[in-house]
């Protein structure tokens, strides 16, 4: 009794010690997971953004924990353009997965980070917050409307207000990956 006593509190002791003693590394995250309306890009099929839409790309890493924070923002502007507004696309693509094109291709430093394409070159930064659903939309679809050349009278504000601020930048420097 007193014997098995012993043996016990010895094993949960050293279960204890080998739950601390696990590696300071992260284990691989789980990866965030896809939304149907936000179209999965690669490397290879990157040049999709070439197709005359309007492509609102956001670049991810699983590790990223705002990246996992806005997906559902990002899933939901998805789910609301699909019903109106055709011309835009929203994606995404797993630099991670795809780190010399990010990195060396089209200049992706950090994660995450939200671009415009258009015809295949990058049109604008989003800068502003990842966080407010509405501020992205707005941003998207006026700045789709200029683009397209469509009489948007907010667009070329929403678009310079939006390459402009830098004033968020601070808070994702936590999030930011050397790739
Ligand atoms: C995709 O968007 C459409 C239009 O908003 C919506 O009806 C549909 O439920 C969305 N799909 C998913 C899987 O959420
Ligand atoms: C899409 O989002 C905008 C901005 O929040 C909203 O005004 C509009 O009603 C939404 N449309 C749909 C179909 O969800």
């Amino acid at each position: 009794m007193h014997k098995s006593l012993i043996i016990a509190t010895l094993l949960v002791v050293s279960l204890c010690f080998a739950a601390a003693q696990q590696p300071l590394t992260s284990p691989k995250q789980a990866k965030i997971p896809a939304s149907s309306n936000v179209t999965d890009l690669t490397e290879y099929t990157f040049k999709q953004t070439a197709d005359g839409r309007v492509w609102f790309v956001e670049f991810y890493a699983d590790f990223c924990r705002n990246c996992r924070r806005i997906a559902s923002h990002v899933s939901m502007l998805a789910d609301n353009l699909t019903a109106t507004a055709p011309h835009i696309v929203v994606a995404r693509l797993n630099c991670e997965e795809a780190e010399r094109f990010c990195n060396d291709d089209i200049r992706i430093s950090r994660t995450p980070e939200m671009k415009v394409y258009y015809l295949g070159k990058h049109a604008i930064t989003y800068r502003s917050d990842f966080f407010f659903f509405d501020m992205m939309h707005e941003f998207i679809t006026n700045t789709a409307a200029n683009i397209l050349g469509w009489d948007a009278p907010d667009a070329a504000a929403a678009a310079a207000g939006g390459e402009g601020e830098g004033e968020d930048d601070d808070e994702y420097d936590d999030a930011a990956m050397a790739l």
